[in-house]
Protein backbone atom coordinates (compact mmCIF):
# COMPACT_ATOMS: atom_id res chain seq x y z
CA UNK A 1 0.00 0.00 0.00
CA UNK A 2 1.00 3.75 -0.52
CA UNK A 3 -0.23 6.82 -0.04
CA UNK A 4 -0.40 9.38 -2.65
CA UNK A 5 0.98 13.42 -1.93
CA UNK A 6 -2.75 14.13 -1.92
CA UNK A 7 -3.96 11.41 0.61
CA UNK A 8 -1.07 11.74 2.93
CA UNK A 9 -1.53 15.55 3.06
CA UNK A 10 -5.49 15.36 3.74
CA UNK A 11 -4.91 12.86 6.35
CA UNK A 12 -2.22 14.91 8.28
CA UNK A 13 -4.35 18.00 7.83
CA UNK A 14 -7.17 15.75 9.76
CA UNK A 15 -4.73 14.77 12.16
CA UNK A 16 -3.44 18.71 13.15
CA UNK A 17 -6.96 19.75 13.13
CA UNK A 18 -8.53 17.36 15.67
CA UNK A 19 -5.04 16.67 17.54
CA UNK A 20 -2.45 19.09 17.12
CA UNK A 21 -0.42 17.32 15.87
CA UNK A 22 2.31 17.87 12.96
CA UNK A 23 3.02 15.61 10.34
CA UNK A 24 5.57 17.00 8.28
CA UNK A 25 6.10 15.72 4.35
CA UNK A 26 8.85 13.49 5.57
CA UNK A 27 6.96 10.99 7.67
CA UNK A 28 4.95 10.13 4.73
CA UNK A 29 6.20 6.64 5.01
CA UNK A 30 6.18 6.37 9.40
CA UNK A 31 2.23 7.92 8.73
CA UNK A 32 1.64 5.05 5.69
CA UNK A 33 2.67 2.12 8.06
CA UNK A 34 0.34 3.17 10.66
CA UNK A 35 -2.66 3.88 8.30
CA UNK A 36 -1.84 -0.06 7.00
CA UNK A 37 -2.52 -1.58 10.21
CA UNK A 38 -5.62 -0.03 10.81
CA UNK A 39 -7.16 -0.90 6.86
CA UNK A 40 -5.39 -4.24 7.38
CA UNK A 41 -8.12 -4.42 10.84
CA UNK A 42 -10.78 -2.59 8.71
CA UNK A 43 -10.33 -5.22 5.87
CA UNK A 44 -9.73 -2.54 3.57
CA UNK A 45 -7.91 -2.56 0.64
CA UNK A 46 -7.71 0.63 -0.57
CA UNK A 47 -6.16 4.01 0.99
CA UNK A 48 -8.63 6.43 -0.19
CA UNK A 49 -11.27 4.35 1.85
CA UNK A 50 -9.46 5.02 4.60
CA UNK A 51 -8.84 8.52 4.16
CA UNK A 52 -13.12 9.19 3.55
CA UNK A 53 -13.52 7.10 6.64
CA UNK A 54 -11.11 9.26 8.80
CA UNK A 55 -12.23 12.45 6.67
CA UNK A 56 -15.68 12.44 6.57
CA UNK A 57 -17.48 9.40 7.98
CA UNK A 58 -15.53 9.27 11.88
CA UNK A 59 -18.61 11.47 13.44
CA UNK A 60 -17.85 9.56 17.15
CA UNK A 61 -14.11 9.91 16.91
CA UNK A 62 -13.67 6.38 17.30
CA UNK A 63 -11.61 5.79 14.46
CA UNK A 64 -8.99 8.62 14.69
CA UNK A 65 -8.53 7.54 18.66
CA UNK A 66 -7.43 3.98 17.25
CA UNK A 67 -5.05 5.85 14.62
CA UNK A 68 -3.66 8.27 17.57
CA UNK A 69 -3.45 5.15 19.55
CA UNK A 70 -0.76 4.27 16.79
CA UNK A 71 1.17 6.99 15.92
CA UNK A 72 2.17 9.01 19.44
CA UNK A 73 5.57 8.87 20.52
CA UNK A 74 5.40 7.81 23.99
CA UNK A 75 9.24 7.55 24.92
CA UNK A 76 9.48 8.08 28.63
CA UNK A 77 11.08 7.16 32.08
CA UNK A 78 10.79 7.71 35.61
CA UNK A 79 12.97 10.69 36.88
CA UNK A 80 13.58 12.11 33.14
CA UNK A 81 15.20 15.59 33.26
CA UNK A 82 16.44 15.24 37.09
CA UNK A 83 17.28 18.67 37.53
CA UNK A 84 14.08 20.32 36.58
CA UNK A 85 12.74 17.50 38.72
CA UNK A 86 15.24 19.15 41.52
CA UNK A 87 14.18 22.71 40.84
CA UNK A 88 10.54 21.24 41.34
CA UNK A 89 11.10 18.86 44.62
CA UNK A 90 14.08 21.43 46.58
CA UNK A 91 11.73 24.85 45.69
CA UNK A 92 8.56 25.27 43.52
CA UNK A 93 6.79 22.37 46.28
CA UNK A 94 8.47 23.38 49.19
CA UNK A 95 7.40 26.93 48.61
CA UNK A 96 3.37 26.09 47.33
CA UNK A 97 3.01 24.18 50.71
CA UNK A 98 4.01 26.55 53.01
CA UNK A 99 2.10 29.00 51.34
CA UNK A 100 -1.36 26.44 51.81
CA UNK A 101 -0.06 25.83 55.37
CA UNK A 102 -0.52 29.49 56.36
CA UNK A 103 -3.74 29.52 54.69
CA UNK A 104 -4.80 26.49 56.12
CA UNK A 105 -5.25 24.81 53.39
CA UNK A 106 -4.92 20.67 52.94
CA UNK A 107 -5.27 20.05 49.24
CA UNK A 108 -2.36 19.63 46.50
CA UNK A 109 -2.97 18.90 42.96
CA UNK A 110 -0.33 18.31 40.02
CA UNK A 111 -1.59 17.61 36.45
CA UNK A 112 0.48 15.38 34.14
CA UNK A 113 -0.35 16.68 30.56
CA UNK A 114 1.02 13.98 28.18
CA UNK A 115 1.76 11.62 30.94
CA UNK A 116 2.25 8.79 28.38
CA UNK A 117 3.09 5.27 30.63
CA UNK A 118 2.70 6.70 33.87
CA UNK A 119 6.12 6.96 34.88
CA UNK A 120 5.99 10.93 35.29
CA UNK A 121 3.13 10.87 37.34
CA UNK A 122 4.67 8.12 39.92
CA UNK A 123 7.62 10.31 39.74
CA UNK A 124 5.95 13.44 40.73
CA UNK A 125 4.15 11.00 43.60
CA UNK A 126 7.56 9.94 44.87
CA UNK A 127 9.29 12.95 44.54
CA UNK A 128 6.30 14.69 46.81
CA UNK A 129 6.21 12.12 49.57
CA UNK A 130 9.93 12.16 50.07
CA UNK A 131 10.18 16.28 50.56
CA UNK A 132 6.84 15.87 52.28
CA UNK A 133 5.75 13.06 54.07
CA UNK A 134 3.19 14.34 55.78
CA UNK A 135 1.40 14.75 52.33
CA UNK A 136 -0.51 11.14 53.67
CA UNK A 137 -2.73 13.28 55.73
CA UNK A 138 -3.50 15.76 52.84
CA UNK A 139 -5.85 15.34 49.91
CA UNK A 140 -3.27 14.81 47.29
CA UNK A 141 -3.97 14.23 43.54
CA UNK A 142 -1.96 13.32 40.83
CA UNK A 143 -3.36 13.74 37.58
CA UNK A 144 -2.04 11.86 34.26
CA UNK A 145 -3.39 12.54 31.31
CA UNK A 146 -2.92 11.38 27.51
CA UNK A 147 -4.54 10.72 24.11
CA UNK A 148 -3.02 7.42 23.77
CA UNK A 149 -5.97 4.73 25.33
CA UNK A 150 -2.54 1.80 25.23
CA UNK A 151 0.08 3.61 27.28
CA UNK A 152 -2.72 5.01 29.95
CA UNK A 153 -3.78 1.39 30.73
CA UNK A 154 -0.43 0.11 31.09
CA UNK A 155 0.48 3.53 33.35
CA UNK A 156 -2.85 2.19 35.23
CA UNK A 157 -0.98 -1.22 35.74
CA UNK A 158 1.71 0.55 37.32
CA UNK A 159 3.77 -2.40 36.21
CA UNK A 160 7.99 -1.23 34.75
CA UNK A 161 11.14 -3.08 33.26
CA UNK A 162 14.34 -1.78 34.02
CA UNK A 163 14.43 0.40 31.00
CA UNK A 164 11.56 3.08 33.16
CA UNK A 165 13.45 2.49 36.08
CA UNK A 166 16.75 2.63 35.06
CA UNK A 167 17.21 6.55 36.25
CA UNK A 168 15.55 6.22 39.43
CA UNK A 169 18.18 7.14 42.70
CA UNK A 170 18.89 4.11 44.63
CA UNK A 171 16.84 5.37 47.57
CA UNK A 172 13.59 5.83 45.60
CA UNK A 173 14.15 2.80 44.26
CA UNK A 174 14.21 0.69 47.39
CA UNK A 175 11.41 2.52 49.05
CA UNK A 176 8.95 3.55 46.28
CA UNK A 177 8.84 0.18 43.87
CA UNK A 178 8.79 -3.08 44.90
CA UNK A 179 11.40 -5.91 42.47
CA UNK A 180 8.42 -8.34 41.43
CA UNK A 181 10.54 -11.25 39.16
CA UNK A 182 12.24 -8.73 36.44
CA UNK A 183 9.86 -6.17 37.04
CA UNK A 184 9.04 -3.31 39.23
CA UNK A 185 5.97 -2.66 40.30
CA UNK A 186 5.25 0.70 41.86
CA UNK A 187 4.20 0.78 45.58
CA UNK A 188 0.49 1.06 46.42
CA UNK A 189 0.49 4.23 48.43
CA UNK A 190 2.69 5.69 45.50
CA UNK A 191 -0.05 4.03 43.46
CA UNK A 192 -3.21 5.51 44.92
CA UNK A 193 -2.15 9.06 44.61
CA UNK A 194 -1.93 9.14 40.65
CA UNK A 195 -5.64 8.64 38.57
CA UNK A 196 -5.56 8.12 35.07
CA UNK A 197 -7.36 9.92 32.69
CA UNK A 198 -8.11 10.50 28.61
CA UNK A 199 -7.24 13.78 27.82
CA UNK A 200 -6.74 15.44 24.41
CA UNK A 201 -4.54 18.37 24.65
CA UNK A 202 -6.39 19.71 21.67
CA UNK A 203 -9.31 19.61 22.62
CA UNK A 204 -11.02 22.69 23.98
CA UNK A 205 -13.65 21.44 25.94
CA UNK A 206 -12.17 19.16 27.76
CA UNK A 207 -9.57 21.56 28.18
CA UNK A 208 -11.37 24.32 29.88
CA UNK A 209 -12.97 21.37 32.26
CA UNK A 210 -9.05 20.98 33.67
CA UNK A 211 -8.71 23.42 36.62
CA UNK A 212 -7.58 24.27 39.70
CA UNK A 213 -4.02 22.48 39.68
CA UNK A 214 -0.73 23.57 41.84
CA UNK A 215 1.22 22.46 39.38
CA UNK A 216 1.64 21.45 35.82
CA UNK A 217 3.94 19.13 34.01
CA UNK A 218 3.76 19.06 30.11
CA UNK A 219 6.97 17.87 28.98
CA UNK A 220 8.59 16.59 25.32
CA UNK A 221 4.38 16.57 24.26
CA UNK A 222 4.55 20.69 22.91
CA UNK A 223 7.38 19.59 20.34
CA UNK A 224 4.90 17.89 18.67
CA UNK A 225 2.79 20.33 18.18
CA UNK A 226 2.89 23.69 16.04
CA UNK A 227 3.28 26.80 17.46
CA UNK A 228 -0.53 27.65 17.60
CA UNK A 229 -1.88 24.95 19.00
CA UNK A 230 1.08 24.93 21.35
CA UNK A 231 0.17 28.55 22.24
CA UNK A 232 -3.40 27.32 22.73
CA UNK A 233 -1.93 24.51 25.47
CA UNK A 234 -0.33 26.77 27.17
CA UNK A 235 -2.94 29.11 27.31
CA UNK A 236 -5.50 26.45 28.80
CA UNK A 237 -2.30 25.46 31.11
CA UNK A 238 -2.32 28.57 32.64
CA UNK A 239 -6.48 29.03 33.14
CA UNK A 240 -5.98 25.41 34.90
CA UNK A 241 -3.44 26.75 37.50
CA UNK A 242 -4.10 28.49 41.03
CA UNK A 243 -2.13 31.52 41.66
CA UNK A 244 1.29 30.99 42.62
CA UNK A 245 1.40 27.73 40.63
CA UNK A 246 3.70 26.41 38.39
CA UNK A 247 4.09 25.35 34.53
CA UNK A 248 6.79 22.83 33.64
CA UNK A 249 7.80 22.27 30.06
CA UNK A 250 10.22 20.17 28.71
CA UNK A 251 14.14 21.51 28.13
CA UNK A 252 13.57 21.85 24.56
CA UNK A 253 10.46 24.08 25.27
CA UNK A 254 10.34 27.30 26.58
CA UNK A 255 7.28 29.38 28.01
CA UNK A 256 8.34 32.36 27.30
CA UNK A 257 8.61 31.46 23.63
CA UNK A 258 4.83 31.13 23.59
CA UNK A 259 3.25 33.09 26.39
CA UNK A 260 4.09 36.48 28.47
CA UNK A 261 1.43 35.52 31.27
CA UNK A 262 3.76 33.26 33.16
CA UNK A 263 6.74 35.13 35.40
CA UNK A 264 9.97 33.60 34.83
CA UNK A 265 11.66 33.46 38.07
CA UNK A 266 15.36 31.58 39.12
CA UNK A 267 14.86 28.83 41.63
CA UNK A 268 18.69 27.91 42.52
CA UNK A 269 20.01 27.38 39.00
CA UNK A 270 17.13 26.73 37.30
CA UNK A 271 14.47 28.88 35.28
CA UNK A 272 10.51 28.08 36.45
CA UNK A 273 7.43 29.52 35.15
CA UNK A 274 4.84 30.67 37.71
CA UNK A 275 1.10 31.94 38.11
CA UNK A 276 1.27 35.23 40.46
C1 LIG B 1 7.20 11.63 24.55
S1 LIG B 1 5.80 11.35 25.57
C2 LIG B 1 6.23 12.32 26.99
C3 LIG B 1 5.95 11.60 28.29
C4 LIG B 1 6.38 12.36 29.55
N1 LIG B 1 5.70 13.62 29.66
C5 LIG B 1 7.88 12.57 29.57
O1 LIG B 1 8.36 13.69 29.44
O2 LIG B 1 8.59 11.58 29.73
C6 LIG B 1 4.56 12.34 24.75
C7 LIG B 1 3.13 11.93 25.11
O3 LIG B 1 2.23 12.96 24.67
C8 LIG B 1 1.03 12.34 24.25
N2 LIG B 1 0.29 13.24 23.35
C9 LIG B 1 0.59 13.62 22.09
N3 LIG B 1 -0.37 14.39 21.58
C10 LIG B 1 -1.31 14.53 22.54
C11 LIG B 1 -2.56 15.22 22.60
N4 LIG B 1 -3.04 15.91 21.58
N5 LIG B 1 -3.25 15.14 23.76
C12 LIG B 1 -2.78 14.42 24.80
N6 LIG B 1 -1.63 13.74 24.79
C13 LIG B 1 -0.89 13.79 23.67
C14 LIG B 1 1.50 11.07 23.56
O4 LIG B 1 0.49 10.11 23.48
C15 LIG B 1 2.69 10.65 24.42
O5 LIG B 1 2.34 9.67 25.35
Amino acid sequence: MELSTDQFSRLAQQIYMRLGLQFEDKKIYFLQKRVEKRMEALGYNDPSEYVFLLCYADPTGAEMQALANLITTNETYMFREYEQLEAFGNCCLPEVLSTKQTRGEQRLRIWSAGCSSGEEPYTLAMILQEVFPQSQYWDCEIVGTDIDENVLAQGARARYWWRSVRDVPSEYLDKYLIKDGDSYVVHPRTRAMVRFAHLNLHDRIAMRAMRNFDFIFCRNVLIYFDDRSRKAAVDHFYNALNRGGYVFLGHSESVGRISNAFRLKRMEQHLVYAKE
